[in-house]
């Protein structure tokens, strides 16, 4: 065989390799490649190989450095492809992996502002020595009225001030007897009397939780919305004590010297009964309400409102949230548009 015959098989062998090579999609696809052109027994290098017995003598030692330079461009050729295809770790794409492209952004879960708030002032509470307890939002109206001192002729009570769950029931029983009737709890109050009927005195706990009021929807009124309750139990409490509590509280929540201020008021469970303020950025604001556990719920649960006094509070979790972080309307934070959320 001439040389030029022998050279132009070597060029058509490179080219059809090289080309094989580069298409492979898929590893299977290479490894097919592989076998057909550097296979050890019927590859089509061998085939070529071995006509060089037939080339012209003294053409030979040039037919060997042409075969040798086209075997390493193959292998190369063979490397380059193996690269691609499994250098990144994806065996599955031909796509060559481009590093210089931007990264995707995950975006992480968020925790909601008003479960935010709630554990910051469960921690708050804690280091005021205060445990957290629970209690059910399906309550009844042992817990939710009568055991709080309010009777059954108290305004409070009335069916359409509150989300009973057998309203029918209750319309229709006789209105002088209570029917213990179950109803979404219309304040987080009902779990300190949950909690006094298991402890012995003396008590030191905040509720944190939902209650519901059909009230209706506005800037600052959502029929579910969050409570704070506090109740602390011991000998000798005074309204001092719960001041200098809701002011170490209030301080700490909004991060400023935060003054507390007293309004008499009236709660069927507590004597006397106030309305608590806080003065931040040179306002009062209302923040709920608080006062000493009255010795009807005292007794009410067992205990000896001669030997104990205690105090109680009430606040508005939502309220506390939007003042601290300037949103003025309470529904932005039951729409789940996660671009408002995400901001907290
Ligand atoms: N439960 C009251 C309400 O929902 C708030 C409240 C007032 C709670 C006085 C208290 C308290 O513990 O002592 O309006």
């Amino acid at each position: 065989m001439a040389l030029p015959a022998f050279l132009t098989q070597l060029g058509e062998l490179l080219d059809s390799a090289v080309e094989s090579f580069k298409k492979a999609a898929h590893v299977e696809d290479l490894e097919k490649s592989r076998i057909e052109f550097l296979g050890a027994k019927q590859g089509q290098l061998k085939t070529v190989q071995k006509q060089m017995g037939g080339v012209d003598k003294e053409d030979r030692p040039e037919a060997g450095k042409k075969l040798n330079e086209v075997k390493q461009a193959i292998n190369a050729a063979f490397e380059a492809a193996k690269e691609r295809l499994l250098g990144g770790g994806d065996t599955t794409t031909a796509e060559a992996f481009d590093v210089t492209l931007p990264g995707e952004t995950l975006t992480l879960g968020h925790v909601h502002p008003i479960t935010q708030t709630i554990e910051e002032i469960k921690d708050i509470m804690g280091r005021l020595g205060f445990s957290v307890a629970e209690g059910p939002e399906i309550e009844d109206e042992w817990h939710n009225f009568e055991a709080l001192n309010i009777p059954l002729e108290h305004p409070a009570r009335d069916p359409l001030d509150n989300f009973y769950l057998a309203a029918a029931n209750v319309a229709a029983s006789d209105k002088t007897k209570s029917q213990n009737a179950l109803l979404l709890r219309s304040q987080t109050s009902t779990v300190q009397i949950r909690v006094m009927e298991k402890t012995p005195p003396p008590v030191r706990i905040v509720s944190l939780g939902r209650v519901y009021r059909p009230d209706e929807v506005d800037a600052t009124h959502y029929p579910m919305f969050h409570q704070i309750e506090g109740l602390l139990i011991d000998t000798q409490v005074t309204l001092a004590d719960l001041k200098s509590v809701l002011r170490l509280f209030a301080s700490s929540y909004l991060g400023e010297d935060v003054h507390i201020r007293f309004r008499p008021s009236f709660f069927p469970f507590t004597e006397p009964s106030v309305e608590v303020d806080m003065n931040w950025q040179g306002g009062w604001l209302e923040m709920g309400g608080a006062g000493m556990v009255d010795p009807n719920v005292l007794s009410a649960v067992g205990y000896d409102p001669e030997e104990v006094t205690g105090f109680a509070f009430g606040l508005g979790i939502e309220r506390l949230c939007m003042r601290r972080h300037g949103i003025n309307d309470i529904r932005e934070l039951y729409k789940n548009d996660v671009r408002f959320l995400a901001q907290f």
